[in-house]
């Protein structure tokens, strides 16, 4: 980053105007370094101090000045220090300062005034600003260098500060957003394996019991319908999804030759198919959701009434996602061919659960699924 050493002074008086230029212009001085090194043959005068190298601009009056602030804006050559005298003919230094500063806020100023009639709470009552300096007439030359340094100094590191803020918060900005996007890939990544376990599962009890084969897909759509009709949080009606894809999971210990028997089974056959819930809480419950997947499972059974499996669980006792999915499976099944029986309708279905209503099924649930068919469309 450029250090900027350029001055801009005000001042109508002529002779001023020469001592400026005489203590701040470096080429001056170096021109008379070189005279009298020439002249005398050593290097007498000393050192040209680099905090001395300013660039110097001359303005007569106010008007001028601030036209050379313009300037200095328009070519991108900012003025890092202004020395303005306080009576010039025209617009006054504190009038003229306060120009300076609304078109380029970040220029140091010094008020350079042989009168003692300005006040520091007028001055920042005038100019809305702490930070200006006042130099009394007549100025030294170490003054003036003191100043000039100090306030360049100043701009400089005030100006380096902000580019490096700017540039650390653009990049802060630019490694969180990386962040979030690898967590947001991260995330979508874990989401499709987990999309991949749960196909893989179904399909497994599928190849199983092919009489069964789209049951859980079309419970899980049906009951994900429900949920969403219900108005569940989204992350619930995501929990009801899942646990509907991998209800019957457990389904996976049951012997085909029981799962698909054409006839009519026997009270043990029935005892081990009911062990189902059970059985598929205890695959999923190490599994970590984020929802109550395994729980959902372990009661889509269950009744209202404390009629259901395995546990016989009561009313509040039965999750709203497990009653979801308790109406969303009798309906599927009862719609759907069995080994042991023909499809037997939506008709026959809705009357079911409509039969159990506020009974063994929940009287909200049921009305949400008798809404989705009947006015609403709902098709697998
Ligand atoms: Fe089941």
């Amino acid at each position: 980053m450029e250090t900027n050493n350029r001055i801009l002074v005000i001042d109508d008086d002529l002779g001023v105007q020469s001592s400026y230029r005489e203590i701040l212009q470096p080429e001056m001085n170096a021109a008379l370094f070189d005279q009298g090194r020439e002249l005398f043959g050593c290097s007498g005068g000393g050192q040209i101090s680099p905090d001395l190298n300013y660039e110097l601009t001359l303005a007569d009056n106010g008007e001028s000045g601030i036209d050379a602030v313009k300037m200095s804006i328009r070519d991108n050559l900012p003025f890092a220090v202004a020395f303005i005298d306080l009576k010039m003919p025209g617009i006054n230094g504190l009038a003229t300062a306060k120009r300076i500063w609304q078109l380029d806020a970040r220029i140091n100023i010094a008020i350079v005034t042989a009168l003692n009639c300005i006040t520091p709470e007028n001055t920042v009552k005038l100019l809305e600003r702490q930070d200006i300096l006042f130099l009394n007439k007549p100025f030294t030359r170490d003054e003036i260098r003191y100043l000039a340094q100090f306030m360049t100094y100043h701009y400089n590191l005030e100006q380096r500060e902000a580019f490096w803020r700017v540039h650390l918060e653009q990049k802060v900005e630019k490694r969180a957003l990386e962040l979030k996007q690898s967590q947001q890939n991260a995330s979508e990544r874990l989401r499709r394996a987990m999309e991949g376990v749960i196909k893989a599962m179904t399909l497994m009890l599928e190849s199983k019991n092919p009489y069964t084969a789209g049951h859980q897909h079309r419970v899980s759509v049906l009951a994900t319908a429900m949920a969403t009709e219900m108005q569940l949080k989204p992350d619930r009606v995501e929990g009801v999804r899942i646990a509907g894809l991998l209800h019957d999971i457990g389904k996976i210990s049951v012997p085909s030759e029981i799962l698909s028997w054409p006839g009519k089974l026997s009270k043990a056959e029935m005892q081990i198919i009911k062990q189902h819930p059970e059985l598929g809480y205890d695959i999923l419950k190490t599994i970590d959701f984020s929802f109550p997947v395994a729980e959902i499972e372990y009661q889509h059974h269950e009744r209202l009434d404390g009629s259901g499996y395995p546990r016989g669980l009561k009313e509040a006792e039965i999750l709203p996602e497990a009653r979801i999915l308790a109406v969303a499976d009798v309906v599927e099944a009862m719609v759907s061919r069995r080994p042991y029986r023909a499809a037997l309708g939506l008709d026959m279905a809705l009357a079911e659960i409509d039969n159990g209503r506020g009974v063994r099924f929940d009287a909200d649930v049921v009305d949400a699924c008798v809404r989705l068919f009947k006015e609403k469309g709902f098709q697998w």
